[in-house]
């Protein structure tokens, strides 16, 4: 059995909740006032979890995957596009908890599982790590000491959301390992911000846990539950994230189920072939704060697309 070290069963998740509910440095979070923003008491829940105040939940909370973990869950293309990379490409990894990934691949054990494509690390490609939360070690200020200035860079305390696309700049790799793409609340407002900072001809390789897949022959993992992320059409059919990923406009995706992990995964290349950026967006109708929160989401009807390029050129303005 592979897992991705999640994991939250979902009988805990209520027991969980039960005690929070009990918590009294939480306990006003609970009261949804009228006119708060949609979810704010699951935000508040998840923003503490992030924060590792919320008890219980630092096992299900993983920061410290290796480089090998993202390799064996992501597609296969992945570690190829990693090791393909050179000194003037770059790799940004959203969510990237204490950033051990991108540690590993300046580490000579890398160049030693890669020896066709091994290089010295001043013709690796340059890495930024982003996590809400600040999550370096020691190793991490000690690795960033040793390398060339600028190589690698540990981005935090603000969301994807919160960067501008000439703050960052451009990437040929992006990766999300049980990191944005699973917690954010705006899957299609996180899609636009991603794609916007992909190079064309560049790839961004994440994951889901337990979704419906392509085929739509899965059933949720936990008996009697829903997906833990959800897309439903006007019909309220989850359509899946697979079928979404595929409309947006300039990208090729492909979709790769992977039922043999605890629980199941899906696991995605988005691959960017034009500036073009269309996605269709998303209505939130449900957030649960965990790790990672469920989330249900509705197309927006009539269909809206933002496209990106339209977009920039009003953000810069
Ligand atoms: C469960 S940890 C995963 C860390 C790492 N990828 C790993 O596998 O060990 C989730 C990470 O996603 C980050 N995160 C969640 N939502 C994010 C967002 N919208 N933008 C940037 N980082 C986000 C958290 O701060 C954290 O670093």
């Amino acid at each position: 059995m592979r897992t991705l070290k999640r994991f939250r069963p979902r009988p805990f998740a209520l027991f969980l909740f039960l005690s929070l509910s009990l918590s009294p440095c939480l306990a006003s979070a609970q009261t949804q006032s009228a006119g708060a923003p949609p979810f704010k008491d699951e935000l508040v829940k998840q923003e503490n979890i992030y924060r590792d105040k919320v008890e219980g939940y630092a096992v299900g909370y993983v920061t410290d995957r290796t480089l090998a973990d993202y390799a064996s869950a992501l597609p296969a293309d992945f570690d190829r596009s990693l090791a393909r990379l050179g000194p003037e490409d770059r790799w940004l990894d959203i969510g990237a908890g204490m950033g051990q990934a991108i540690l590993d691949y300046y580490s000579p054990g890398y160049d030693l599982s890669h020896p066709e494509t091994a290089k010295p690390n001043t013709k690796k490609a340059r890495a930024v790590a982003m996590s809400i939360e600040d999550r370096r070690t020691a190793f991490w200020n000690q690795a960033a000491t040793h390398l060339e200035p600028n190589k690698i860079q540990y981005l935090y305390e603000k969301r994807l959301r919160d960067y501008s696309a000439q703050a960052l700049g451009q990437f040929q790799v992006i990766t999300d390992v049980i990191g944005g793409f699973s917690y954010t609340m705006d899957l299609s407002v996180f899609m636009e911000k991603v794609l916007g900072l992909l190079a064309p001809g560049g790839s961004f390789y994440t994951v889901l846990q337990d979704v419906r897949a392509e085929a739509g022959t899965n059933k949720p993992h936990y008996e009697g539950d829903t997906f833990l992320t959800e897309i439903r059409n006007t019909a309220g059919t989850d359509v899946g994230v697979c079928r979404w990923l595929k409309s947006i406009g300039c990208v090729e995706v492909t979709c790769e189920y992977k039922p043999d992990w605890k629980p199941p995964l899906e696991v995605y290349r988005i691959h960017k072939v034009c500036d073009d950026i269309a996605v269709p967006r998303l209505e939130t109708v449900h957030f649960a704060a965990g790790t990672p929160p469920e989330r249900g989401y509705r197309l927006a009807t009539p269909p809206v697309t933002t496209n990106l390029t339209a977009t920039s050129a009003a953000n810069t303005k």
